[in-house]
C-alpha cells in the first residue's frame, strides 16, 4: 500500500452525494425567510468589507449567559476583539470555550446578553448560515474536507457554495478567483499537492486545507477550535506560521490547550473558566496568575 485511496465507483458516488447534500443544505439556508422573502438586512450586508469597525472592535460580547438544564455553561461573559487581532483563548475542559464559539456562530442562542459583529451587526438576529455569509468562518476540531475530491476541487467548492447553489450551476472561476485560489494554496502550503485527493493528505494537511476553504470565502473573523490537536510538532510549527501570516488581514480567535503553540502565536491570552473571563493579558502574565495556576495550568 502506498497510502493512496482507490477510487471505486462507490466512493465516487458517496463523494458526489455528500457534495449534493451540502449544496442542497446551503441552498435551503441562503437567507430566505419562512415567508419566502429575504431577511431584512441580510442582502444589504452580504458584501465583504462592510463590517463597521469604527469603534475598534470586530467582535463584542457583553454579559452573555447560557444554561443547559440549569447549568450555566456561559456566565455573564464579556469579551471584545480588535480588527486584525489574533486572540488566544485557554481554559480547563468544560470552561465554555466551544460554547462561546457556538454562540458567536449562531449554533447556540444565549439566554441573555449582547453579541455584535462590528458596531452595527447584532449577531443574535442572524441564523448560523447567515453568520457564515456575513464573514465569520469556523473551523471545528475534526477536519471536514471532501476526501474524494482533490485539493483544488475542495477549494473551488468552498467558493461555489459560498456564492449559493444557483450561481454555482453556471460557475467558472474568473481570473481574480483563480489568483485567490493560487494565493490560498501557497498560504496553506499545498501548492504541490493541488491535484491530490484530499483523503490522501496527512491529518495536518487536511486541517490546512479546511482552513484554506475558509480563506477562499475571505472571512473577516476566523474561529479555530483546537486547530493543532493531533498534529505532529512540525505541522504545529507550520500552523503557527500560518496563523501569524493571517493576523492583520483577518481577526482570529484561537482556542488551544497546546501552550507551546500559544506561546508562539499569542499577543493577548484570555483565560476562560466557569463560563466567564478569569484572567487576561500576555501569556507570561496569565501564567503567573495564582487563580489561573489553580484552575488550569498547575494541574
Ligand atoms: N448542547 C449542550 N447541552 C448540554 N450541555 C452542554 C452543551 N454544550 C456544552 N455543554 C456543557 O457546557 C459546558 C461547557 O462545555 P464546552 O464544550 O463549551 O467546554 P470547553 O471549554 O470547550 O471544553 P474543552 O476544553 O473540553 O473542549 C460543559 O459542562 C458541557 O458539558
Ligand atoms: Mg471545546
Amino acid at each position: 500500500m502506498d497510502g493512496t485511496q482507490t477510487m471505486t465507483p462507490d466512493l465516487l458516488e458517496q463523494g458526489a452525494q455528500r457534495v449534493q447534500a451540502r449544496l442542497a443544505a446551503l441552498a435551503e439556508s441562503s437567507g430566505q425567510t419562512e415567508s419566502g422573502g429575504r431577511a431584512a438586512g441580510f442582502s444589504r450586508i452580504n458584501t465583504p468589507g462592510e463590517v463597521d469597525v469604527t469603534h475598534g472592535r470586530i467582535l463584542y460580547l457583553d454579559n452573555v449567559s447560557v444554561s443547559f438544564d440549569g447549568f450555566k455553561a456561559i456566565n455573564a461573559l464579556s469579551l471584545d476583539i480588535a480588527p486584525g487581532e489574533l486572540r488566544c483563548i485557554i481554559g480547563p475542559n468544560g470552561a465554555g470555550k466551544t460554547t462561546m464559539m457556538d454562540i458567536i456562530t449562531g449554533k447556540t442562542r444565549p439566554d441573555s446578553g449582547t453579541v455584535f459583529f462590528g458596531s452595527t451587526i447584532d449577531l443574535l438576529r442572524y441564523t448560523e448560515p447567515q453568520i457564515a455569509q456575513l464573514g465569520i468562518g469556523r473551523k471545528f476540531q475534526k477536519p471536514t474536507v471532501f476526501e474524494q475530491l482533490t485539493v483544488f476541487e475542495n477549494l473551488e467548492l468552498a467558493l461555489k457554495t459560498h456564492k449559493g447553489v444557483r450561481a454555482s450551476m453556471f460557475f467558472r472561476l474568473d481570473s481574480a478567483q483563480s489568483d485567490r485560489l493560487a494565493e490560498v494554496l501557497d498560504t496553506i502550503h499545498l501548492r504541490d499537492d493541488v491535484a491530490r485527493l484530499a483523503g490522501t493528505l496527512s491529518h495536518g494537511q487536511k486541517q490546512w486545507l479546511e482552513i484554506g476553504m475558509l480563506l477562499m470565502q475571505d472571512p473577516k473573523l476566523l474561529l479555530l477550535d483546537e486547530p493543532v490537536a493531533g498534529m505532529t510538532d512540525e505541522e504545529t510549527e507550520r500552523t503557527a506560521e500560518l496563523f501569524l501570516s493571517l493576523k492583520g488581514k483577518h481577526s482570529l480567535l484561537v482556542v488551544e490547550h497546546d501552550m507551546g503553540f500559544i506561546n508562539t502565536i499569542s499577543d493577548i491570552v484570555t483565560v476562560l473558566c466557569d463560563g466567564a473571563v478569569l484572567a487576561q493579558g500576555s501569556l507570561a502574565q496569565v501564567q503567573a496568575d495564582a487563580r489561573v495556576i489553580d484552575v488550569y495550568l498547575g494541574r
